[in-house]
């Protein structure tokens, strides 16, 4: 494929629902659609997608019932071991976006680990946001380049677009050129909220459990026929 997106983040919303119509519990939404992050991740990886974000968890779903995140962080772990072996297998580097300190020990160490063995892997960057929060990522940017002001090492003239960029989590990635979001809710719901300033946005109603491949295809042929124009004007010809 051409003209492809190099960066895709992904809203996986619609676990609960996709459940709830099944008269299932929300885990079993959660579940399914651990399935679907696998078809997806393999897919950008087969069509040569660089960067791959995911919005696995945010910082106000700590706020959810207890045994809800319990499970969304058993899920987590399993993934992650489960997902090893086929990230080595097709070069892929896991990295972890978000206040990675307040998940439990355990989950941390495990994605310490595959984030270690998968480091030095070139093809893709497969990005989870976890315990993510656009807004948090700002403040701690700010943070950042205040004690570093205050410490004398930067001049308040000289914080640019390019400065705040290198001070937040994603500071290694190109921004998304490609917002999905499933199961139809028109908000961004706290995520990326610098990065996203001209990503192409993509609302599917789609519930996450049921999105697909061929679904996923059809939006990078969707993409491909955007016009990014970047506040700037098409030259006729
Ligand atoms: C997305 O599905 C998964 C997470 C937020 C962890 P939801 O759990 O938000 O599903 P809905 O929105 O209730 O259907
Ligand atoms: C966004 O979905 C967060 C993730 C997909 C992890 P939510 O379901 O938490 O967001 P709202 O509540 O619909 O805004
Ligand atoms: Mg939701």
């Amino acid at each position: 494929m051409t003209r492809l997106p190099r960066h895709i983040a992904i809203i996986m919303d619609g676990n609960g629902r996709w459940a709830r119509k099944r008269l299932l519990n929300r885990v079993k939404g959660h579940e399914r659609g651990a399935e679907t992050v696998r078809t997806v991740v393999r897919t950008c990886r087969e069509v040569g997608v660089s960067f791959l974000t995911l919005y696995a968890f945010s910082t106000e779903n700590w706020e959810r019932p207890q045994a809800e995140v319990a499970a969304l962080m058993t899920l987590l772990k399993r993934f992650l071991v489960g997902e090893t072996e086929e990230l080595l297998e097709n070069n892929i580097r896991l990295n972890a976006i978000g206040q990675v300190d307040r998940l439990p020990g355990d989950v941390r160490e495990t994605l310490a680990k595959v984030m270690s063995v998968t480091a030095r892997n070139t093809a893709m960057t497969l990005n989870l946001a976890l315990s993510y929060g656009g807004r948090t990522e700002i403040v701690e940017m700010a943070r950042k380049i205040a004690q570093q002001a205050k410490a004398g090492a930067i001049d308040p003239e000289a914080v640019s677009q390019d400065l705040v960029a290198r001070h937040l989590y994603t500071w290694d990635m190109p921004d998304p050129d490609l917002l999905i979001r499933t199961s139809g809710e028109m908000r961004i719901s706290n995520f990326l909220l610098w990065q996203i300033a001209y990503a192409e946005i993509f609302i599917t109603p789609t519930l996450w459990p049921d999105f697909n491949r061929d679904e996923l295809l059809d939006i990078f042929r969707w993409y491909q026929g955007r016009e990014r124009r970047f506040g700037k004007v098409t030259q006729p010809e």
